[in-house]
């Protein structure tokens, strides 16, 4: 989450419920509405069956504990509001108890086309769909796993993995290409610019991905594809932290993006 934040995270009661107002609910139902057309149109396969899944009201901000009790039904997986930043070792253990962290407030009005920060909806119509996926699940807790075994230092080249696949990833369909990612799902403006066909696109490929700098306050001017999820199953069998090691040796990929401007 973004330092300067102005949002605050919002407590849930005891029994897992987060209080929403009206604005909030409206905020959620028209971010939804707007989203639905783009996703249906260029999201992949497996994250619409999943979207579809979870029937996530259109009406409110969708509860955690309501997603979890679908979540839990296909894969086991459940989804807890976090009350603040969390470290990334609490990450990571996280997703390796098949728990998916979610920042709980939803964005104002006056940041409705674009937030930096998670907020609600992009941690539920981004994120929980794919997780009903037996082999998106799999992938996600081994990233998880490896995170708990890794030095602090490696993090940064592991998480390179997540904002990668699960953020951004990309997946090509009956030869069109399609949005994956939480990031894309949630972002009409990156959806749009990841599908169109012009930044660079690379093949699925885990150490060419931990090579791979990023910045999250910018489309992305590099994305990566796979072909079906079975890759990143696939990539979970993996000793991931040997391929850090391998990413480590070889370095660092020269970036694409332009160097960030200090304000
Ligand atoms: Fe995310």
């Amino acid at each position: 989450m973004a330092k300067t934040s102005t949002y605050v995270a919002l407590q849930a009661d005891e029994t897992g419920h987060v209080p929403y107002t009206p604005e909030e609910d409206a905020v959620w139902r028209d971010l939804l509405a707007r989203q639905m057309a783009s996703v249906q149109a260029r999201m992949a396969s497996p994250y619409l069956k999943g979207l579809s899944r979870l029937s996530l009201p259109v009406d409110r901000v969708a509860q955690c504990n309501e997603v979890t009790a679908r979540l839990r039904e296909a894969t086991g997986w459940r989804v807890e509001p976090v009350p603040a930043l969390i470290p990334f070792g609490r990450f990571f253990q996280l997703l390796a108890d098949c728990c998916f962290p979610a920042a709980s407030f939803i964005r104002r009005r006056e940041d409705f086309d674009y937030i930096e920060e998670p907020d609600i909806f992009h941690e539920i119509f981004g994120h929980t769909p794919l997780l009903t996926d037996a082999r998106f699940a799999a992938f996600s807790q081994a990233i998880g796993q490896a995170g708990l075994r890794a030095d602090k230092a490696d993090y940064a080249w592991l998480i390179r993995l997540y904002w990668f696949t699960i953020e951004f990833g990309l997946m090509r369909e009956n030869g069109v290409l399609k949005g994956l990612g939480s990031g894309l799902a949630s972002s009409i403006a990156e959806l749009e610019w990841a599908t169109a066909g012009q930044p660079e696109l690379r093949p699925f490929d885990v150490i060419g991905i931990l090579r791979t700098p990023y910045r999250i306050d910018i489309l992305q001017p590099v994305y990566f594809v796979i072909h079906d999820l079975d890759d990143l199953f696939a990539a979970a069998k993996r000793d991931l932290l040997a391929d850090v090691a391998t990413a480590r040796q070889l370095g660092l990929h020269a970036p694409k993006y332009p160097a960030k401007v200090a304000s």
